[in-house]
């Protein structure tokens, strides 16, 4: 039914400086402000009789971050065209420089006369001085990989060959590593392709028994343990948090679990991956205005998240027990809808009092975290777009993180800093929670008590030594980066959450 449009099949081989005159349709090389090249670089220049340092002067590059000159060879060396990619100030570049600019790369290449291109890893000193050369790999690789990405329901569209890319170095003794960071980047970013692939089908096709059938083929191609509970099983473990929101939806709830138990798990650390999985948001009879239901197709982006990145995990062997939870339903109207004023029990025997159907998020959230406590886990962190108030405040630009502990909350925004997933640490002030306070019921689901209220309702859950909860809201799509595109869900949290692991073995 959908079309993935593009594959890239990136490929690496060493070349030695005499190699560099490479047969292909198109090389691309970075440079920097300073214009400075290394040794391959001048290798290609010199057996391209100065053609690169001469366009690089008669034009005036002044390599900003992604701009481009394409030259054509007419014949004079092997290769058909050399791409020259800026990449900035050496003194600014991080690894989103990196991944813009080889974004703008793949973007000025013409697909359809170019099968085949080399990419050469800019060597120089200097930027050898800012990033490991699996850093560099991966983030220039990331950047090609994201960027191809196309999906598309249209009947008229075809599926575009492959492209296969070389990735060349200079330096033998790094070809290891830049082999596992291709292989890194290639997996990771996969794990954001089903992300996108998720949010971005329409609530019609991406429902819950979508999403839980995505997860069983993912777990049986990526050796996942699996387990989906239907509506009977959620009963039976008493969600009713979960329960009331799904009641008024003719479509099945999915209780989605995915377990990444690699061996000699006993002595592994274990982490709890929790995602939002409402794969539309109409309100509920707190209904939204229609206006601000466009764009709830995508309130099962953290889900879609969580499902993704656990193939990363599962497929890069990561040395750490993962569980991933996706508890998924529509948030619907019919005579069985909850009602604003309905008191509901959570799995845990807490009542709440419903002043909200449209705060359906963290109702889910709250029977998925009181089924977390069962794996012992050393750190949960729950996904999700959970607030508008976070969408406003950030204008999808970050995400809210929360947290209980603060080894967990610097490893996040460690992982933010690499991948450019931007987090933004928020409080967690008591008096959010204030508006919670129910007459009737142990806690209400919602009030208007700031930016953390609905975090503070979470907390009463979150039973864990460290806990943090990420409000994706508002970055589930995004036009603003190179690498994502307008209308396309944005895979936001598979890269960060994959980093964030990571952290633990
Ligand atoms: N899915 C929405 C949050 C949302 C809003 C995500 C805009 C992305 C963009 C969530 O379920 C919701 O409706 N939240 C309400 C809670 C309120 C009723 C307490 C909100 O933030 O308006
Ligand atoms: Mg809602
Ligand atoms: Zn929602």
């Amino acid at each position: 039914m959908a079309v993935r449009l593009k594959s890239l099949d990136i490929v690496v081989n060493a070349k030695s400086f005499t190699d560099f005159d490479i047969k292909t349709d198109l090389i691309v090389m970075f440079i920097a402000e300073d214009l400075k090249m290394d040794k391959n670089e001048s290798m290609l220049n010199d057996s391209f009789d100065k053609n690169i340092s001469l366009a690089l002067k008669n034009e005036s590059f002044s390599a900003e971050p992604g701009k481009t000159i394409l030259l054509h060879t007419y014949g004079k060396i092997k290769a058909d065209k050399v791409l020259i990619t800026g990449l900035g100030d050496v003194k600014k570049i991080d690894c989103e420089t990196l991944r813009k600019a080889s974004s703008e790369a793949y973007k000025a290449i013409n697909k359809k006369s170019t099968r085949n291109i080399t990419i050469l890893l800019p060597e120089n000193d200097k930027l050898l001085k800012r990033f490991t050369v699996f850093d560099l790999t991966k983030s220039i690789c990331e950047g090609f990989m994201l960027s191809s990405y196309e999906i598309s329901l249209k009947t008229n569209t075809d599926k575009l060959d492959s492209m296969k890319i070389e990735i060349a170095t200079g330096s033998r003794k790094n070809l290891q590593t830049i082999k596992e960071a291709i292989h890194y980047a290639q997996i990771s970013s996969e794990g954001v392709f089903v992300a996108r692939d998720l949010s971005t089908l329409p609530p019609n096709i991406a429902t819950p028994e979508y999403l839980a059938k995505s997860a069983i083929s993912i777990a049986g191609e990526s050796k996942l343990k699996v387990t989906i509970l239907g509506r009977e099983q959620i009963e039976e473990l008493k969600m009713g948090a979960f329960l009331s929101v799904a009641r008024a939806s003719a479509r099945e709830p999915q209780f989605i679990i995915m377990e990444h138990l690699p061996e000699n798990s006993e002595n592994l650390k274990t982490v709890v991956l929790i995602g939002k999985g409402i794969t539309f948001d109409t309100g509920g009879y707190s209904m939204k205005p229609a206006a601000s239901m466009i764009g709830m197709k995508y309130d099962m982006a953290g889900g879609a998240a969580v499902i993704g990145v656990m193939r990363a995990i599962s497929n890069l062997k990561i040395p750490v027990n993962v569980i991933g939870i996706v508890p998924a339903c529509e948030n619907m109207i019919n005579g069985e809808g909850y009602l604003p004023e309905d008191v509901v029990t959570a799995s845990n025997g807490m009542t709440i009092e419903i002043n909200s159907t449209d705060a359906e998020g963290r109702m889910l959230l709250a029977d998925a975290m009181i089924y977390a406590k069962k794996y012992n886990p050393d750190a949960v962190i729950d996904i999700a777009t959970l607030t508008g108030l976070c969408a406003q405040a950030f204008a999808g630009v970050a995400s809210g993180l929360f947290a209980n502990d603060d080894i967990l909350k610097n490893r996040l925004l460690n992982a933010a800093r690499i991948t450019d997933e931007r987090l933004w640490h928020l409080p967690m002030y008591d008096e959010f929670g204030e508006c919670l306070k129910s007459e009737i019921a142990d806690t209400k689901n919602s009030g208007k008590g700031g930016i953390g209220s609905a975090t503070m309702f979470l907390k009463k859950f979150a039973d864990f030594q460290a806990w943090a909860h990420i409000d994706m809201a508002g970055l589930a799509s995004d036009d603003r980066r190179s690498y994502n595109k307008k209308g396309i869900g944005s895979g936001y949290g598979v890269r960060l959450l994959l980093e964030l692991v990571r952290q633990y073995t």
